[in-house]
């Protein structure tokens, strides 16, 4: 299965310096192939990272959409998503050579970085960009596929293996997205599509019970406004699996026995849930928070065609702890499925959900004494991983705070 084995953020707001999983020590911008790779071992396709509040779980899985938002905008549009340049970089990240944010990500044995600065307006652009392929040991040699660095670079092209110069005329935009859509570079076509699909969810109970008109659309959204319209499609193109979504996990979790759409005169769509048969129906506006985040998950999760890299931000708001059991065990079905299912990235802190993982799937972020934030696996301990050998629950352990460093004064 290709997934995702490291990722590493640097300078992005409380990720000062974070890596998880493979990743190489000095990329950005960084072309020195006799670089060794990190010897860390890569991600398991479940990745579950924990930490308190404030510990920059939130981050993470901004700094992944963030990376998407300049591939779809621009640098600038990215940052000023997020309240500018200064807003996203490090405080206290000032001396001149750490002033970038800087990202990799090793997919499968393509190795992708990304770094990012301001010019002399504070207007952001990219600054290096890599894209190679790592050996398949991963031992220190690679093969180029691009690199730029201050808005010029090389290209090879995969057929003739030719190498043309290169010279960004926007600097703000990646390469990746540039390149990455013609049908000349395959390989840089086939990790900017990879990139783009990331599926990150932030679902909303509250934006999915916001009208909708008519019109079914495939894929869910970022926050949910579109369920209806999901339910439609589903409705219309994979009845039989809906209704044994129905079947084997929604009626068995919350005895939801139908879901249905319904058109208005006036134009509107409505989603109508049944408990049992022939009962009066239920509208979204009355649905519990819980069983629509769990409607919304499984439709994500049983999509036909679910997005490689999937990403839920603290899944646990809202859902009952039998709920959360039983979502995990559906993304373990998924992230498992002969070589075609997906990756998952979740960010917790919530103990059931902790319980049902293994050390190596769980990373631990604290805080050095700057108050930035670090990671560290679960199973790089080995009292912890002789404690889980023990049939000591992960969960238990962090909710007694084996896991991470207690902090004193905490209330
Ligand atoms: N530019 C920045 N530089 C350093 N730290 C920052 C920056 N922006 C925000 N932070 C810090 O990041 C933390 C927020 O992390 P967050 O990802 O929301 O935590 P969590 O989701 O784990 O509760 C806060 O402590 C905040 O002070
Ligand atoms: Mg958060």
């Amino acid at each position: 299965m290709k997934y995702i084995r490291g990722l590493g953020v640097k300078n992005y707001r409380v990720l000062r310096d974070v890596s998880l999983g493979m990743v190489t020590p000095s990329p950005s911008g960084n072309n020195d192939s006799q670089q060794p790779f990190h010897t860390g071992d890569p991600l398991t396709p479940l990745t579950v990272v924990i930490g308190r509040n404030g510990y920059g779980k939130s981050t993470l899985c901004d700094a992944l959409s963030f990376i998407g938002d300049c591939l779809r905008g621009d640098a600038e549009h990215a940052c000023a998503l997020r309240g500018g340049f200064n807003n996203v970089i490090s405080t206290r990240s000032n001396q001149h050579e750490n002033h970038k944010l800087e990202f990799q990500i090793l997919y499968d044995n393509i190795l992708y970085t990304l770094c990012i600065a301001a010019d002399k307006y504070n207007i952001p652009y990219v600054y290096a960009e890599t894209l190679s392929h790592v050996n398949s040991d991963f031992n220190n040699s690679t093969s180029m596929n691009f690199f730029t660095s201050n808005g010029e670079g090389k290209v090879v092209r995969a057929d003739s293996e030719s190498v043309s110069d290169i010279k960004l005329a926007d600097s703000r935009r990646l390469v990746l997205s540039t390149l990455g859509n013609l049908n000349q570079f395959p390989d840089i076509v086939k990790f900017r599509q990879f990139l783009d699909s990331w599926y990150l969810c932030y679902f909303k109970p509250d934006a999915a019970r916001t009208t909708q008109t008519p019109g079914s659309q495939r894929r869910l959204n970022s926050y949910g406004n579109n369920l209806v319209n999901v339910v439609q499609y589903w409705e219309n193109e994979h009845k039989e699996r809906l209704d044994n979504l129905l079947k084997n996990i929604l009626k068995p979790a919350i005895g939801i026995t139908q879901i249905e759409t319904k058109s208005t005169e006036d134009g509107r769509l409505l989603l109508r849930f049944f408990e049992s048969d022939g009962e009066r129906p239920f509208y979204l506006s009355q649905m519990s928070d819980g069983m629509l985040k769990l409607v919304a998950y499984m439709l994500i999760l049983c999509d036909p065609a679910p997005a490689p890299f999937i990403c839920f931000e603290e899944p646990e708001n809202g859902l009952y702890h039998k709920l959360l059991a039983a979502f995990i065990d559906e993304i373990r079905k998924h992230c498992d499925q002969q070589g075609n299912g997906s990756q998952f990235f979740i960010t917790t802190h919530q103990p059931y959900l902790v319980d049902a993982l293994k050390p190596e799937e769980v990373w631990i972020l604290e805080k050095d004494k700057d108050g930035f934030a670090t990671v560290r696996r679960a199973s790089e301990d080995t009292i912890v991983r002789n404690m889980v050998a023990e049939g000591i629950p992960l969960g238990a352990l962090w909710f007694s705070e084996y896991l991470d460093t207690v902090e004193e004064n905490i209330f």
